[in-house]
């Protein structure tokens, strides 16, 4: 299975701090924010990595990761996208890497507390189609900024509404999405959003619409740090007191 890891974006929300760097090379307690996702995927067993970024700060992504050796990686390819233009968009940089393979994207500014090897095993052994990981959230306002999922009595994932007024459930939809080949069909179908992006959530309900989407309840922290600078705040609180990425 190959990775990919998401790390562009203009990072708005985290404006002014983003005007001077990526958001993704910001620190989360004491390194950047992107070597958390590098660790994540290491230790969910994927070595053979792809980083998609952009915008004026790139070159910093080679200077922190290199090769990638360092951090655990076999091989570490770079991909640079041109605009801002949403997740599917920069997804889109990484198919000729993935070659028809298995993979999992991973948003740079995703925390997680527990592996993610679990989930990337259970998708290695899934015939075909997605997966994605859910995460508890209390708080409704949070849910407002992300992408939340409708499940069916028996736990099945039925709709991903993105950042839905009203959430309708409590099921975050967090930022790592596994995905068969046939995620390279999908992207050309995609229509720019309201927020003028390619949209993850409509590549998700394709696979939900066709019963191919299988979805994971994680327990134990997880964060968003690029969602407000309040939800940063939050992700590196929690990096600095416990251990993320743990077994
Ligand atoms: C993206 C996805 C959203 C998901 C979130 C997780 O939101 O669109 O569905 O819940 O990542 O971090 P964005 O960060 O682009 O607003």
């Amino acid at each position: 299975m190959k990775g990919v890891i998401l790390a562009g974006g203009s990072g708005t929300r985290l404006s002014p701090l983003t005007r001077i760097t990526n958001k993704h090379l910001l620190p989360l307690y004491d390194r950047p924010m992107v070597t958390y996702a590098v660790e994540a995927l290491v230790r969910a067993g994927i070595r053979d990595v792809m980083l998609v970024t952009g915008g004026t700060h790139a070159g910093e992504f080679f200077r922190l990761l290199g090769n990638g050796q360092e951090w655990g990686v076999d091989r570490l390819f770079y991909a640079y996208q041109e605009k801002a233009g949403g997740i599917a968009e920069a997804l889109g940089l990484a198919e000729r890497f993935v070659d028809r393979d298995k993979c999992c994207v991973l948003l740079a500014d995703n925390v997680y507390q527990r592996s993610l090897a679990p989930v990337a095993k259970r998708f290695a052994a899934q015939e075909r189609g997605a997966r994605i990981v859910l995460s508890r959230v209390a708080a409704l306002k949070h849910l407002r900024h992300l992408g939340v999922a409708e499940r069916d009595r028996g736990g099945r994932v039925v709709k991903i509404v993105e950042k839905p007024a009203q959430p309708k459930s409590r099921f975050a939809v967090t930022g790592v999405y596994f995905y068969d080949a046939q995620v390279w069909d999908v992207l050309p179908t995609l229509k720019p959003s309201g927020r003028g992006e390619l949209e993850i959530t409509d590549v998700n309900n394709w696979y939900v619409k066709r019963g191919q989407m299988e979805a994971d309840v994680i327990d134990g922290f997880w964060g968003d740090a690029g969602e407000s600078i309040e939800a940063y705040y939050a992700v590196n609180d929690f990096v600095r007191r416990h251990k993320v990425n743990a077994r």
